[in-house]
């Protein structure tokens, strides 16, 4: 067996037997007993995520992993009913949410990313996303976290995108006016600002924040205090918080504030 830096290549399945592009693996076409394997296989993940703690469940429907692989018509030539029209290809990952709901309960939060539009000529649409949502609306899906691209050699999340603040904002207001379900903005949220102005304009009901935490961990707390929502530092570990609200009293009160 071929060794790719030190590791045995796994076998590797997908709806169609498309390489991702030139010199990426075969995968084979997943057969009907794959997709019943796989549905279960997502299931005991999401059991064993609740036993070990965690309290909502996301399911990946973007950036390339399996489940977008059915939605993307780049990815999806098959001709059987998990292929063809929206309705085929949606097939697959709305039985997922469906028997992932079914197993997790009521009172878990599910939530489903997807890649909104692949940013590929011939790719999968936000008119195509919009249907989607309210199908998994009606599967029990809670909440459509909008994210982008993916199904691409190019990289996890590349698309032809312009990219700037807030840049998949627009996709989750879309869909959440449209469909009525809960939407989550992520992509280039930076400042508090700006993730609380997209709240209260109900263009999302919820914003992730990535790479901003890598830059500062302490974004969170920061954007509270700016925020004017923790001006006594509470929300702060107690043993150096209590200093910091002496701290910016005093800073407050020599300036000639309220402090
Ligand atoms: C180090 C790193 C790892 C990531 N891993 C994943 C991942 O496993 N699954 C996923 O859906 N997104 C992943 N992402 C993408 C983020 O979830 C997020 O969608 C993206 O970074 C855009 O948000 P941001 O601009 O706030 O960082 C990752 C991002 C970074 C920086």
């Amino acid at each position: 067996m071929d060794i790719d830096a030190g590791d045995e290549r796994w076998e590797v399945i997908a709806p169609s037997a498309l390489p991702l592009d030139d010199g990426w693996l075969t995968p084979s076409a997943m057969t009907m007993d794959d997709i019943a394997r796989v549905r279960g296989e997502f299931v005991d993940a999401a059991r064993r995520a609740l036993d070990a703690g965690f309290r909502i469940i996301e399911l990946h429907m973007a950036h390339g992993y399996l489940l977008q692989t059915f939605l993307s018509p780049l990815s999806n030539r098959r001709d059987d009913e998990y292929g063809g029209s929206l309705a085929g290809r949606m097939r697959f990952p709305l039985e997922v949410a469906a028997a992932v709901r079914g197993a997790i309960g009521e009172r878990v939060p599910l939530f489903v990313r997807i890649s909104s539009v692949d940013g590929i000529e011939g790719g999968w649409t936000l008119d195509e996303s919009v249907e989607l949502a309210a199908a998994l609306k009606d599967a029990g899906v809670d909440v459509i976290d909008c994210s982008s691209g993916g199904n691409s050699p190019k990289g996890a999340t590349n698309a032809s995108l312009k990219r700037g603040p807030g840049f998949q904002v627009p996709f989750a207001e879309r869909i959440r006016a449209e469909t009525g379900i809960l939407t989550q903005a992520v992509g280039l949220i930076r400042d508090g600002a700006f993730a609380e102005s997209v709240l209260r304009e109900g263009r999302a009901d919820l914003v992730a924040v990535g790479r901003q935490f890598l830059f500062d961990p302490f974004w969170g707390l920061h954007a509270a205090y700016e925020g004017g929502l923790d001006p006594d530092f509470e929300a702060w570990p107690q043993s150096y918080g209590w200093w910091l609200e002496k701290w910016d009293k005093g800073i407050r009160a020599s300036q000639g504030g309220s402090g």
